[in-house]
């Protein structure tokens, strides 16, 4: 069920109420206190684009298979732009990019349950729909609008990516689906086989190729000095 709210500090509190069931989604028009990665707000105007958590039972996954949760997230949005002409990537971990440019930001909140199992997960996600001017401190941002040069229907939208949302979450649950998932992710990823240049939290710049990812999610790039991994905000991308 769909449970929409004018205004929300965040839709991952709110998400957070045991009273909402797996496939529930819960939508803000507003977040008063939208949150992003690393920390960091996540800025997005009132009324013209999608806020919005869907609560996942992930009971049956154990703690240390979160990284297939987010990868059927992020897949679910890339199938969810094919549907409308638009080509994504996934920029690694989980956001979602169209050419050098963010259209989707994602962030994961899961809860544990007994004997090493998740519980559940509750997926924030924000896309870009409809905004056309965005804040200035935000480096790169593109929308489906600006994008496409038309408007959207929100609701539709958001129906149409539930609907690739049940599909790929629905692949963890068989093997052979989940292998199809971990390569679809692989042959998605942005700047894949591609030489480009990365930071370190330091600081210091390195130009890697990235190989792919490891089974816990950590970036394999191949480097001067070797192979190397990184774990989520061990590297940054420098755009
Ligand atoms: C990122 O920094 O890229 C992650 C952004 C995630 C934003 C979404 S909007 C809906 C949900 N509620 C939040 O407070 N954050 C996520």
């Amino acid at each position: 069920m769909i449970y929409n709210f004018n205004e929300l500090t965040s839709t991952i509190d709110e998400a957070r109420d045991p009273k909402y069931r797996h496939g529930d989604v819960v939508v803000a028009e507003h977040q008063t206190a939208g949150r992003g990665q690393r920390g960091r707000r996540w800025s997005s105007a009132a009324g013209e684009n999608l806020t919005f958590s869907v609560v996942l039972d992930t009971s049956f996954l154990r703690t240390e298979e979160q990284f297939p949760v987010l990868q059927s997230v992020a897949l679910a949005l890339v199938d969810l732009f094919s549907g409308y002409g638009l080509e994504a990537r996934v920029k690694w971990p989980n956001d979602i990019y169209i050419g050098d440019r963010k259209i989707v930001g994602v962030l994961i909140d899961h809860s544990h349950g007994a004997g090493g199992m998740l519980r559940r997960s509750g997926a924030g996600i924000g896309i870009n729909v409809n905004q056309r001017v965005f804040d200035e401190w935000l480096p790169n941002p593109t929308s489906m609008s600006l994008e496409t040069g038309r408007g959207f229907d929100r609701r539709e939208v958001l129906e149409r990516f539930i609907g690739c949302l049940t599909e790929r979450f629905e692949a963890l649950k068989v093997t052979h689906a989940r292998e199809t998932l971990r390569r679809d992710y692989h042959k998605l990823l942005y700047r894949l086989d591609t030489p480009a240049l990365f930071s370190l939290p330091d600081g210091e710049r390195f130009t890697g190729t990235i190989r792919g990812t490891g089974p816990g999610g950590e970036l394999i790039i191949e480097t001067a000095g070797g192979t190397k991994t990184f774990l989520f905000h061990e590297v940054s991308f420098v755009i």
